[in-house]
C-alpha cells in the first residue's frame, strides 16, 4: 500500500537496478523540490556514484544557494559541484530587456554551463546515467514515451548535444507533486526545500522589468526576501500559491523620506492563490501584513520608494509580469 517509506524502497531498488553495481550518474539541481527529491532517491541508491551540478546562475533568491551547498548536502551527503556562472550570465543580459530575448540567453548559458560541467565529469569517470525529476503530470503531458537525454524546455535545461548522450534515470515518474513532497520528507530533506513554492527557471531577471544588473537583482532580491519572510510570519505561505515581487526599474516616482525628496522605484508585490497555476486568484493579504512589507521594504531598501499591491487575476494578467 501506498506509503512514502515503501516508495522509497521500492524506488530505490529499481535505481540499483537500472543503473548496475558500478554505474555512475549526474543530476542538475535547480533548488527546487523536484530534482532534490529526484536527486536524494538516486544518492540513497548508489551513493558517491552520484554527483549533483548546481548551476549558480546569480538571479536566485536571498539564502537559496546555501539551501543547496549546505542544506542539501548536509541532509543527503551527496557530492555536489556548483558552477559559479554569475558573471557569465550578467555579461550576457546587459541592456537586454525583452522578456523572452532575457529567457532565451538564460536557457542558453544554462544548458552551456551544465554542458560544461557534465563533459567534465564524463570525460573524467565515465557518467553513463542522467537524473531528471520528471513527474507523471510530465509524462502524459509529453505522451509518455521514454527516450534519451532530451529535458523539457520548462526545465530550463533544454536538449544537450548529440555526443553527450545519457540514458535517463526518472525516479519521480510515477508521482504526482504531494507525493513527491511526501517522499522529500520521507528522505529528512529540509522544509526549506520540500515546501517550496514555485520559482521559476530564469528566476530574478525576469522579475526586473528593464534590463539586469547586479545592483537591480541585489535590490530586488533584499525586497523579495522581506516579502517572503513577512508573508512566512503572518502563516500565509500554505494559503499563497507563490507571491512575486517585481522591480520596475525603468519607473521611478517622487517621494518624500526623512527631509529629502526621492526619486526612486517601485516594487510590485504579487501574491496569487491557484491550483496548477493555469489560473489564479490574487490572494486577499491581510492589510497589515501588506503594511509591514511596505514599511519594511521602504525602510531597508534605498533605492525603492513605493510599494503597489497587483489585484488582477490570471486571466487576464499571468502571474509573472514578464
Ligand atoms: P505565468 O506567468 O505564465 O506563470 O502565469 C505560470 C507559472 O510558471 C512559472 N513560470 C516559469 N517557470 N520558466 C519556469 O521554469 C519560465 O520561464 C517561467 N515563466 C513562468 C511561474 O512562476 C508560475 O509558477
Amino acid at each position: 500500500d501506498w506509503t512514502a517509506a515503501n516508495i522509497v524502497e521500492e524506488t530505490v531498488e529499481a535505481i540499483r537496478a537500472q543503473v548496475g553495481p558500478s554505474g555512475r550518474a549526474i543530476c542538475g539541481l535547480s533548488g527546487g523540490v523536484d530534482s532534490a527529491v529526484a536527486a536524494a532517491l538516486v544518492q540513497r541508491a548508489i551513493g558517491d556514484r552520484l554527483t549533483c551540478v548546481f548551476v549558480d546562475h546569480g538571479l536566485l533568491r536571498e539564502g537559496e544557494r546555501g539551501q543547496v551547498e549546505r542544506d542539501f548536502v548536509a541532509a543527503t551527503g551527496v557530492d555536489l559541484v556548483t558552477v559559479d556562472a554569475e558573471e557569465v550570465f550578467l555579461r550576457e543580459l546587459a541592456d537586454v530587456v525583452d522578456p523572452e530575448e532575457k529567457r532565451k540567453i538564460i536557457g542558453r548559458e544554462f544548458i552551456r554551463s551544465f554542458e560544461g560541467a557534465a563533459r567534465d565529469l564524463a570525460e573524467g569517470e565515465g557518467v553513463d546515467f542522467l537524473v531528471q525529476g520528471t513527474l507523471y503530470p510530465d509524462v502524459v503531458e509529453s505522451g509518455g514515451g521514454t527516450g534519451a537525454a532530451n529535458i523539457k524546455s520548462h526545465h530550463n535545461v533544454g536538449g544537450l548535444p548529440d555526443d553527450l548522450q545519457f540514458s535517463l534515470v526518472e525516479p519521480l515518474r510515477a508521482l504526482f507533486k504531494d507525493e513527491v513532497r511526501a517522499v522529500g520528507a520521507e528522505l529528512g530533506l529540509p522544509e526549506s526545500i520540500v515546501q517550496r513554492q514555485p520559482f521559476p527557471g530564469p528566476g530574478l531577471a525576469i522579475r526586473i522589468i528593464g534590463s539586469v544588473s547586479a545592483d537591480r537583482l541585489a535590490t530586488l532580491r533584499r525586497a523579495d526576501a522581506i516579502a517572503r519572510e513577512e508573508l512566512t510570519a503572518a502563516g500565509l505561505d500554505r494559503t499563497i500559491w507563490q507571491c512575486p515581487v517585481v522591480l520596475l526599474a525603468d519607473v521611478r516616482s517622487v517621494g518624500v523620506q526623512g527631509d529629502g525628496r526621492t526619486y526612486g522605484h517601485p516594487v510590485v508585490i504579487r501574491p496569487v492563490s491557484s491550483e496548477d497555476a493555469m489560473t489564479a486568484d490574487w490572494t486577499r493579504v491581510p492589510y497589515e501584513t501588506l503594511e509591514r512589507i511596505s514599511t519594511r521594504i521602504t525602510n531597508e531598501c534605498a533605492e525603492i520608494n513605493r510599494v503597489v499591491l497587483d489585484v488582477t487575476s490570471k486571466p487576464p494578467g499571468t502571474i509573472e509580469w514578464e
